[in-house]
């Protein structure tokens, strides 16, 4: 679904992104750790294409990254992005902040849209919010608004990148048991974050980036238990502390 090949990405002297090789199957729950500042970050805005690369390939599902126009936008929509801060438009109700995408993006017709993020709106546990504005909300209810919004494009993946790091900590696992659900009814998910509970619970497959590169990737038992690198054995002890 998700593949990136030899990707290369500099800002500056800096080599941010270092000859990365990842390919995440369809349904495949991929959960991405290590150290602030390795390019985390970088790397999903590279596959939204927030972010341009130096060189190397990146596809979505089988398709490389349109650079502009309507292709682009359209990519777009394939993949769904979930940010630490929750970026729902300040002015406009929960209900609008979840239409706006399918009706300007996809020509949903109005009444269509709202049925459809009335539904999500349910499913991530916010309905009887949909007629306030984001302010009104508390911070975990506003990420799973967010994630409402992006299921609301039909997504073939979403990317999350530490969308429980900006929550006060009784409200992670509200957004978590949501994550949780996403994954297990097959959603294509690349998802960073450092909480270990969800990667047990919900990954297949734990990658480790240090400084630019994908270090070691593994099953999450095998990487939390016995990681092989150096440098994952040190951030691990210093995460467990
Ligand atoms: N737009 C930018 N311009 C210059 N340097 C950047 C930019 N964005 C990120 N960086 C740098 O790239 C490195 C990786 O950043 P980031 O991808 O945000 O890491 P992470 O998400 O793993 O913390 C950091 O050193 C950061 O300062
Ligand atoms: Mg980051």
């Amino acid at each position: 679904m998700v593949s990136l090949k030899n990707v290369n990405k500099h800002f500056g002297a800096l080599h941010v992104l270092q000859n990365i090789n990842l390919d995440v199957s369809k349904g495949e729950v991929v959960v991405i750790i290590g150290p602030s500042g390795s390019g985390k970050s970088t790397l999903c805005r590279a596959i939204n294409r927030l972010e341009t690369i130096d060189d190397g390939e990146i596809l979505i599902d089988g398709k490389r990254l349109p650079s502009e126009g309507k292709e682009l936008a359209a990519l777009r929509a394939d993949v769904g992005m979930v940010f630490q801060s929750f970026n729902l438009f300040a002015h406009k109700t929960i209900l609008e902040n979840v239409t706006l995408g399918p009706i300007k993006v996809k020509n949903m017709r109005p009444a269509d849209a709202k049925e459809l993020a009335t539904n999500l709106l349910t499913r991530v546990g916010v309905a009887t919010q949909a007629e306030k504005l984001p302010a009104q909300l508390s911070g975990g209810q506003q990420q799973r608004v967010a994630i409402a919004r992006a299921l609301a494009m039909k997504p073939k993946v979403i990317l999350f990148d530490e969308p429980t790091s900006a929550l006060d900590p009784e409200m992670i696992n509200e957004v978590l048991d949501v994550m949780v659900e996403l994954a297990a009814e097959g959603m294509t998910m690349v998802v960073v974050t450092h909480e270990m509970g969800f990667a047990r619970k919900a990954a297949n497959r734990v990658v480790f980036m240090a400084d630019g590169e994908i270090v070691e990737q593994d099953t999450p038992e095998q990487f939390f238990t016995n990681p092989r690198s150096l440098r994952a054995q040190e951030f691990l002890s210093k995460i467990l502390k």
